[in-house]
C-alpha cells in the first residue's frame, strides 16, 4: 500500500488509523507493507515517529497495547520523493517487493493526479494487479474531472481505479440497500405518491479548521454535495440493480444521476441557498465566523452551507423534492436521511384536540445510527388523542459485532478487489453535469452567500426554501 501524500492530514488522520485497525484484526495481509510518500526529507525512522505521534491519539481502544501498535507500526516504510519529478520513483520501485500486489492511494491533491500516473508507469510500477485509488473532489467542475479521468485512463483500466467516496464506506449507508432490498414491506411505498418529500442532511459542528487553503476554493458544493450528498440521494432513489455486481449497481446509481432535474439560472435563484458561518457557539464555546478563521482571504464568498431542492425526473419519483442539506458550524452534528410519507387521503380524526403527524422513516446514519419509524398511535385514555412514536431499530445495540470505520472498510475492499462501493467513471462526471449549472449560477447571479451564526440550523432562507414545499426541517418539528 503505497500513500503519496503519506504525511497529510489524510493520512494520518484517517488512512493509517484504518490500517492499523485492520492490521490488529488480522484483516491485512500478513506480508502486506505501508508505503508512506511524501517530499520531506525523512528516512524510515523518522516516519514511524511521526505517525507515532501524529496518528496514534486516532486508533481507538485496543490500538492502545504497546506490542499490537509495535506491529502495526512494523509494517512501515518511507520513500522520498517529488512527485513531479521522475527521479525518485525509481526509489520507490526498490522499496516495492517485486510480484507484490500494489495499491497507490493518491492521497494528494488532484493537480498531482496525472503526473503521479505518468512516473508510475514509466517507472514500470503498474502491472495488471495494481489498484490506484482517488480521493474526492475529483476535479472542481466537469472538464476538470473529465481531463483527471482521461490521463489517469491511460496508465490503469477502469477496474482498476477506485474513485473513493467515504460515505459508501459507512455501515448505514451500505444498510440502506438491505433495508430497500432485503426487505419486502418498503418496496410498494417507496415512489411517488406515497412518499411525499425525502431530506438528507449532513450537518457538522466542526468548522474550517486548518484546512481553508484547501476548502476556500472547494466550498460546501464541492466538498459534500457533489459527492457524499448525491450519492446518498442516489441510494435512496435507485431502483434494484438486478446483482451487487459492481456495475450493476453503479448502472442503476448512473440512472438517478442521469434524472436528475437540470437547473437554469431561475431554479439555481429559487431552489437553493448557500451559506456562510458567522461568529457564534458551537457546543458552549464562542467560535470565529468563517472570515476570520485562519488563512480564508478577506471578503471570500465560498460557501459553508448549501440546500438544494432536487428533484429526480422518472415515473417513480416525479413530483417528489428531495432537499439536499450540508453545512459547518452547525448546531449538531447530524447525517441522517427522512423519507416523509403522505397523509392519509381522508381523516377520520379532522375534529379531534390532537393533529396527525405524517409518518416519516428516519435514517441517522451518525452521531448514532439507527432507523426509526414514527407512527401515529392513540394516547391512553378517553377521547382519541393521538401523538407520535417511534418503533425504533437501535443498530448500536443489535449487533454488537465491531463496526470497522468507513476507511477501513474501503480499505479492505480496495485490497480485496470489490468496486461496489467505489465510484465509476460515468458516476462521477454526471454528478459534475448535475452540479455544474448550479455552481456556474451562483457565480452569474453574483450574490454573497448568507450568513447563519455559528450554532444554528443555517440562513433562514433554508427553511422558507423547504416552506413553499409545505415541509419543515425534520428538526423544526
Ligand atoms: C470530507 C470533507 O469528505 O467529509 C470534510 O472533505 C467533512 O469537509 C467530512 O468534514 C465529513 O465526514 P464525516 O465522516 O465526518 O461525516
Amino acid at each position: 500500500m503505497v500513500i503519496f501524500g503519506g504525511a497529510g492530514d489524510l493520512a494520518w488522520r484517517k488512512l493509517l488509523p484504518a490500517l492499523c485497525m485492520a492490521h490488529l484484526h488480522q484483516r491485512l495481509p500478513n506480508d502486506c507493507r505501508i508505503i508512506g510518500v511524501g517530499r520531506h526529507n525523512w528516512t524510515r525512522d523518522d516516519y514511524v515517529a511521526f505517525v507515532d505521534k501524529t496518528s496514534r491519539s486516532h486508533v481507538g481502544g485496543d490500538a492502545l497495547d504497546r506490542d499490537a501498535w509495535a506491529s502495526f507500526l512494523a509494517r512501515l516504510d518511507f520513500v522520498s520523493l517529488d512527485a513531479t519529478v521522475a527521479d525518485g520513483y525509481q526509489r520507490l520501485r526498490a522499496a516495492c517487493r517485486s510480484g507484490a500486489t500494489k495499491v497507490f492511494y493518491l492521497a494528494t491533491a488532484p493537480s498531482l493526479f496525472t503526473d503521479i500516473c505518468r512516473h508510475l508507469d514509466e517507472a514500470q510500477l503498474i502491472d495488471a494487479n495494481a489498484r490506484v485509488v482517488l480521493e474526492k473532489p475529483l476535479g472542481h467542475d466537469l472538464p476538470s474531472a473529465q481531463a483527471i479521468n482521461e490521463a489517469v485512463a491511460r496508465h490503469f483500466s477502469e477496474k482498476q481505479i477506485y474513485r473513493i467516496d467515504h460515505y459508501l464506506g459507512k455501515e448505514t449507508v451500505q444498510n440502506l440497500m438491505v433495508l430497500r432490498f432485503g426487505n419486502a414491506i418498503f418496496e410498494p411505498l417507496w415512489r411517488a405518491p406515497t412518499i411525499k418529500s425525502v431530506q438528507i442532511t449532513v450537518s457538522e459542528t466542526v468548522g474550517v479548521g486548518t484546512r481553508a487553503g484547501f476548502y476556500d476554493h472547494t466550498g460546501a458544493m464541492r466538498d459534500m454535495v457533489q459527492n457524499h450528498l448525491l450519492q446518498l440521494l442516489c441510494i435512496v432513489a435507485m431502483e434494484a440493480p438486478i446483482s451487487l455486481d459492481p456495475d450493476d449497481v453503479r448502472d442503476e446509481k448512473l440512472k438517478v444521476l442521469r434524472s436528475l432535474r437540470k437547473f437554469e439560472l431561475a431554479d439555481v435563484l429559487r431552489d437553493t441557498v448557500r451559506g456562510q458561518y458567522t461568529a457564534g457557539v458551537v457546543d458552549g464555546a464562542q467560535v470565529k465566523g468563517y472570515l476570520d478563521e485562519a488563512d480564508v482571504p478577506a471578503g471570500s464568498q465560498t460557501e459553508t452551507f448549501v440546500a438544494i431542492k432536487a428533484q429526480v425526473h422518472n415515473s417513480r419519483w416525479a413530483g417528489v423534492p428531495f432537499f439536499l442539506r450540508t453545512g459547518k458550524r452547525m448546531l449538531k452534528r447530524q447525517s441522517e436521511i427522512i423519507i416523509e410519507f403522505s397523509e392519509p387521503p381522508f381523516s377520520i380524526f379532522a375534529g379531534e384536540p390532537s393533529q396527525a403527524h405524517p409518518n416519516r422513516l428516519i435514517i441517522t446514519l451518525q452521531p448514532e445510527e439507527s432507523i426509526q419509524l414514527q407512527m401515529m398511535a392513540k394516547e391512553p385514555g378517553s377521547g382519541m388523542k393521538m401523538r407520535p412514536v417511534f418503533l425504533n431499530l437501535d443498530l448500536q445495540s443489535a449487533f454488537t459485532e465491531r463496526r470497522a470505520e468507513a476507511y477501513e472498510r474501503l480499505l479492505i475492499d480496495v485490497i480485496k478487489g470489490r468496486l461496489t462501493h467505489f465510484m465509476r467513471r460515468d458516476e462521477l462526471e454526471a454528478a459534475w453535469r448535475w452540479a455544474d449549472p448550479i455552481l456556474e449560477g451562483w457565480q452569474q447571479l453574483g450574490e454573497r452567500p448568507k450568513t447563519y451564526p455559528a450554532g444554528s440550523w443555517g440562513p433562514a432562507a433554508a427553511s422558507a426554501l423547504v416552506a413553499r414545499e409545505g415541509a419543515v426541517w425534520f428538526e423544526a418539528q
